[in-house]
């Protein structure tokens, strides 16, 4: 089974709207053909602007939010809809990211409420897990992993399965500049994978896109996506020059 590669960056509370406009035109002006889907998960208020421009372009790049409420609509000063962000141009979201789970305090059951509202409005969730660097020093990486994998997918069909992706990042690789080994992380999503196929079956779990994310960079991107159970990348730091995330893509291209 051929998973489409998905190249996305996050880029968190960075760059404003002039910035994320800017990013795609020059973006535009470095990417060359590539078979990898590349996405952007931009600041709420950029999207509808950053959407305007990948349209009037033609770039080839898929737009996503990073968070979004469970409800659809009601009393919930400052949060945002799963129907705002598509009206505002996103086509995915990031949901369960380790910063909102430890920040922000999402649980996995929180997670799953939003995963349930997103596939029901139709924005396609990418839905992150990952352990503490203490947990896997303790050897919990696959108990940890299990439950949050299990609890944020819990009552999620097969039919609804296919319609979201995953993300592995390790907490202690975001933003720290440790990046996981190549081999440590594929035997990871190879462990998530494993948990998916014992839930839905092996045939849909072949098929599920499961992304790395946790320091990224250009010179540890190519051997990362060599792997065979390593679908894509998320990428914060590193996602938010175009040149840097240009040269990310590029080696990707490398190993075709
Ligand atoms: P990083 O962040 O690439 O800066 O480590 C990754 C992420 O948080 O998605």
């Amino acid at each position: 089974m051929q998973r489409q590669t998905l190249i996305i960056g996050n880029w968190k509370m960075h760059k404003t709207i002039q910035e994320s406009c800017a990013f795609v035109k020059h973006l535009m002006t470095l990417l060359g053909p590539t078979r990898a889907q590349i996405g952007l998960a931009v600041p709420f208020t950029a999207l509808a602007a950053t959407a305007q421009v990948i349209q009037q372009l033609q770039a080839p790049v898929w737009l996503g939010a990073q968070n979004m409420h469970h409800m659809a609509h009601g009393a919930y000063t400052g949060e945002i809809s799963a129907g705002m962000l598509l009206e505002a141009g996103a086509k995915f979201v990031l949901l369960g990211h380790s910063e909102r789970r430890h920040l922000f305090h999402e649980t996995s059951a929180l997670v799953n409420s939003k995963v349930k509202r997103a596939l029901e409005e139709g924005l396609r969730p990418i839905v992150c897990i990952g352990e503490t660097e203490q947990e896997r020093n303790e050897n919990l990486t696959q108990q940890v992993l299990h439950k949050q994998l299990l609890e944020s997918l819990e009552g999620i069909s097969t039919q609804q399965l296919k319609k979201l992706s995953l993300a592995y990042e390790p907490v202690w690789a975001i933003g720290t500049g440790k990046v996981a080994s190549a081999e440590d992380a594929d035997q990871v999503h190879h462990f998530i994978r494993q948990c998916l196929a014992q839930k839905y079956g092996e045939q849909v779990s072949s098929e599920i896109v499961i992304q790395y994310g946790g320091s990224v960079r250009p010179d540890n991107a190519q051997q990362l996506l060599a792997k065979p159970d390593i679908d894509g990348l998320l990428i914060g730091g590193a996602s938010l020059d175009p040149l840097v995330f240009q040269q990310i893509i590029a080696s990707w291209q490398g190993v075709l």
